[in-house]
């Protein structure tokens, strides 16, 4: 090595652990919503990465951060592939099997049986979410596929790099160069009930349960969504070629030290009076967990038996699950009430003698609808059974035999059968059953308080119009007093008013106003989904407000143009256009307009390939007087142009202000590249 390349060599280590610094920063901001550094410090990088690149031109790479836009990373990523679909299919190194069940400590037994004498065998938890296959390259996470079919995967890396325990580099100079780590990928149950409470807010269709909703989720192709919803993983399976241990515990407890998330309750037992009791253990403690486990997975602990003993076509011989029970009760149905919706949908719902089930005591269930409680001849006074499963809202799924005795106290003949009402249980109103939907209504929109309140609470909700302050029971208040009747009311609330409400002050009444008035500048989207009109959900209030870019042209758009928008179907497009044909809500509607909301959508963004920037790579360097770098580099994007770090032989012009850097006037000197002073840019762009 020459004198010059010591003196290089530390600078040259700097510029790539910046790249590689700034490259996941750009990751966490942009895509996750999440950064970890300051703005500042991200600056100072980005200079310092920038200088650095300038000293050493023979290291330019055109996938350094330097090189491209932050912002547009996501949308970059995603446009790579031209058929649309994002993810890309992979061969799994290993196939990817399933276990055998069993349900019984016989079942284990027999097992056991069929294994070598004296084996230890290891017992863990069964998450219940989707398996995923990390693969990691030099102790860089290269990949992260789903099962697939067992034999390939999807690709799902952008999304699981969003999980925060799953490392996306190992530093270590003891792992092999290659190594797969398995796991389970899950939707804490925290997490899962506010995600479902926002769908149903939106009235999206809600998650079964949580692995429905991880496995929705981890196919989205947005990881900042990905990111927001908050998976969670364990891993509980190592593969690779050179890895050390003789044992699965070991490999486990490895991969621990090497920084992954392995579960605490692992066991290793001689057995199976241990298994059974590792069973009862956890067969309660489970409830405690943060995540859904629907069982435990038994593993023979040595690997040199694991191997001997092999794989079936479909599940390996040394592993299997014991699948918990389903956690269902029998229990009282006392009552039958009904519960209206915010769109009127009335829902029968089971009083129960109250039932410990899943660490909760369960009192009402769902009943679903008519269709469901006729098909099993349900009616009060039998004996139900009540499931929480994954759901949120515990539901009855089936009906006890009725003995004699009490079939004799319910007479069971055609009259005592059950009938759903024919009014709302709450303004009775006479209801009205769409066809082909097992719901009842409650027409009655504009009169019927759960409906009123509902609409208001939507309303206002976050990813509404967003005013703090306006929570269910305030709002009931406000409706009780007269002071809220409908969402136009909102906007004519006095201080006087809200602060001579019980528990409200002066201070209370202030923070509502200010929501309030912050709500005038929420955008046109957003003010369309908070309308709440039938099945217009936060996504398709989007898609609609991008092509009716006001109140004014949507309300005369007919069903079939509006079809013509994505995810618009003939339904949703009907209630749009009934919506607007009903005088009440163009009244207020009217009113909403009055008081300064936004009814109409910015014009709409650059998409990149217009403007007189169109397709040209601009560096920005030095100071400027008339705007800072950061206006500058948006006026760059706004008119079509890319903003680029530094200068190459594809730079278009250089933006160049005061005290520009000597690097790179030199360079662009040596290229021949165009300095252009601010006020010839302004001009250029006016
Ligand atoms: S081991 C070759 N361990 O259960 C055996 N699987 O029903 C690899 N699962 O596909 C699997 N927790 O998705 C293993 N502690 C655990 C597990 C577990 C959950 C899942 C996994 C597997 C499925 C089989």
């Amino acid at each position: 090595m020459d004198l010059f390349s010591q003196i290089e060599e530390p600078e040259r280590e700097e510029l790539r652990a910046l790249r590689k610094e700034l490259e996941e920063q750009n990751y966490k901001y942009y895509v996750l919503n999440a950064p970890t550094m300051s703005d500042r410090e991200f600056d100072e990088k980005m200079h310092r990465l920038q200088d650095l690149e300038a000293m050493f031109p023979d290291m330019f790479d055109p996938k350094s951060p330097t090189q491209h836009v932050g912002s547009d990373l996501a949308e970059s990523r995603k446009s790579k592939d031209k058929s649309g679909k994002t993810f890309q299919t992979v061969k799994h190194k290993y196939p990817m099997l399933s276990l055998a069940n069993s349900y019984s400590r016989e079942e284990i037994e027999e097992w056991v049986r069929k294994l070598p004498q004296g084996v230890e065998i290891v017992c863990e938890l069964k998450y219940d979410g989707l398996s995923i296959s990390l693969w990691y390259e030099h102790g860089v996470l290269v990949r992260a596929l789903t099962r697939g079919d067992g034999q390939q995967g999807d690709d799902v890396i952008d999304n699981i790099k969003t999980i925060p325990s799953i490392p996306w580099r190992i530093e270590r100079n003891d792992i092999p160069d290659f190594f797969e780590l398995r796991g389970e990928v899950l939707l804490p149950w925290e997490r899962f009930e506010v995600l479902n409470k926002e769908r149903e807010e939106q009235e999206e269709p809600l998650f079964a349960n949580p692995r429905n909703a991880a496995s929705g989720t981890l196919k989205l192709q947005d990881p900042r969504e990905v990111a927001r919803r908050g998976l969670d993983a364990y891993l509980y399976y190592m593969l690779g070629d050179h890895l050390p241990g003789t044992t699965h515990y070991e490999r486990l407890e490895t991969a621990k030290q090497w920084g992954f998330h392995i579960s605490d309750a692992i066991k290793v037992c001689k057995n199976v009076d241990e298994v059974m009791a590792y069973i009862a253990y956890w067969d309660t403690e489970r409830k405690n967990l943060p995540v859904a486990t629907d069982g435990i997975v038994l593993k023979v602990n040595n690997l040199a038996q694991q191997e001997e003993l092999g794989f079936t076509a479909k599940t390996p011989r040394w592993a299997i699950a014991y699948k918990f029970p389903a956690e269902k009760q029998l229990t009282l149905l006392k009552e039958i009430t009904y519960q209206v919706g915010r769109t009127g949908v009335v829902t029968p719902v089971a009083n129960l003698e109250p039932v410990q089930l899943s660490g909760t005591i369960v009192q009402r269930a769902t009943l679903h609808n008519e269709d469901f409680i006729k098909s099993l001849d349900i009616r009060p006074g039998d004996r139900v059974w009540v499931e929480k499963g994954g759901e949120i809202i515990p539901k009855i799924v089936g009906r006890a035999d009725r003995n004699d005795e009490m079939s004799a106290t319910l007479s069971l003949n055609d009259e005592m059968m059950y009938s759903f009402p024919d009014v709302c249980p709450e303004c009775g109103a006479k209801l009205v059953r769409v066809e082909g939907e097992a719901a009842w209504r409650c027409p009655n929109e504009a009169g019927c308080p759960p409906q009123i309140k509902g609409k208001i609470e939507h309303f206002v909700s976050r990813k509404a119009m967003n005013i703090d302050g306006l929570g269910e029971e305030t709002i009931d208040m406000f409706y009780q007093n007269g002071l809220l009747k409908n969402i136009a009311d909102i906007y004519d609330l006095k201080a006087e008013d809200i602060a001579a409400q019980e528990r409200l002050g002066e201070k209370s009444a202030q923070n509502i106003l200010a929501g309030i008035e912050a709500s005038k500048n929420v955008p046109w989207s957003r003010v369309l989904f908070a309308l709440g009109i039938r099945m217009v959900g936060e996504t398709t209030a989007k898609k609609i407000a991008r092509v009716y870019n006001s109140i004014d042209t949507l309300q005369w758009a007919t069903a079939e143009q509006l079809c013509a928008i994505e995810d618009v179907g003939p339904q949703i497009a009907e209630n749009i256009v009934k919506y607007f044909e009903d005088l009440r809500n163009l009244e207020i509607l009217e009113r909403l307009r009055q008081a300064g909301l936004q009814f109409e959508g910015e014009a709409s963004p650059f998409t990149g390939n217009e403007g007189v920037l169109a397709g040209q790579s601009i560096v920005i360097s030095g100071t400027f007087s008339h705007h800072s770098r950061d206006e500058y580099k948006a006026m760059i994007e706004a008119n079509g142009g890319k903003n680029v770090g530094s200068v190459s032989k594809k730079t278009s012009f250089i933006l160049a202000g005061e005290n520009m850097g000597p690097e790179k006037r030199k360079k662009a000197e040596d290229l021949g590249i165009r300095l252009m002073t601010e006020d010839e840019f302004l001009e250029m762009i006016k």
